[in-house]
């Protein structure tokens, strides 16, 4: 393999964010530049995603959970708090399951434990489809329409041609890959009580993709977990309220031994 491109800032315990789909790592710009006098950010490109190297089968998210600590392994580095939004959550809960003794803490942001339904995995075929026929470009508008909630739109205008752009430069081979590797994924409903790591469950209240109530059932299964749902906010927590999202991330990281 590969490696997988990554930007990074600051020094300390590292925190590794990864992204959710069909994005790459400028989502979390707001953590790179807000978390960096508390924590070693990392912000990496999944495979098929960003800079990093294409792919073109499914990537399933075992095979991206194993990408990041190939990633942690470059960088001299045993263990790490990690973090994911959305389909970054399923990564973030593979890597728990794969690598448990790596894991320092952990952040699910506007995410789920559970696997998809019949209905939900023929969509992510169609996905794929659609990526590899038509191209990113022209689905961008389709895909960013779910992400922000109303109050976001109209506050800030400028996100909407922000998200855009960055799904519009996604390689569809890469955007399929993924697709295909989510539809498969396991339930890891089942895992949370084993995490005992201190965990952070961000959504937003807005989250149209996503309800609420899948961060609050996941925060009830983690031993130490807190849950934070911001008003106002969509699928993307982390960008549309970063000072809140980064407030709730610095007090995770003062209990992380
Ligand atoms: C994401 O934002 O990563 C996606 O909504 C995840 C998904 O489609 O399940």
């Amino acid at each position: 393999m590969k490696k997988l491109y990554h930007a990074e800032a600051g020094h300390g315990m590292p925190l590794v964010l990864i992204h959710g789909f069909p994005l790459d790592h400028t989502l979390w710009h707001h953590q790179l530049g807000g978390l960096r006098d508390v924590a070693r950010v990392i912000a990496p490109d999944l495979r098929g995603f960003g800079k990093s190297p294409e792919a073109r089968r499914a990537v399933t998210m075992e095979q991206h959970a194993r990408d990041v600590a190939h990633l942690l392994d470059r960088l001299g580095l045993d263990r790490a708090v990690i973090g994911g939004l959305s389909m970054g959550g399923y990564v973030a809960l593979a890597f728990a399951e794969l690598f448990p003794e790596r894991l320092t803490g952990l952040i699910l942001c506007n995410t789920r434990a559970v696997a998809d339904a019949d209905d939900a995995k023929k969509t992510r075929e169609t996905v794929a489809r659609r990526a590899l026929e038509e191209g990113m470009t022209a689905l961008a508008p389709i895909l960013v329409q779910p992400l922000l909630s109303d109050q976001t739109r109209k506050a800030q205008p400028q996100l909407i041609k922000f998200m855009e752009a960055m799904i519009g430069r996604q390689d569809p081979a890469g955007v399929a890959a993924s697709s295909r590797g989510m539809a498969v994924r396991p339930d890891r409903m089942g895992l949370l009580h084993r995490i005992k790591v201190p965990a952070l469950v961000v959504t937003g209240n807005g989250d149209r993709l996503m309800a609420p109530a899948e961060s609050e059932a996941m925060a009830a299964r983690l031993p130490n977990a807190k849950l934070m749902v911001i008003p106002g906010v969509g699928h993307l927590s982390c960008l549309e309220a970063p000072e809140a999202f980064n407030q709730a991330a610095r007090e995770l990281l003062a209990t992380v031994d």
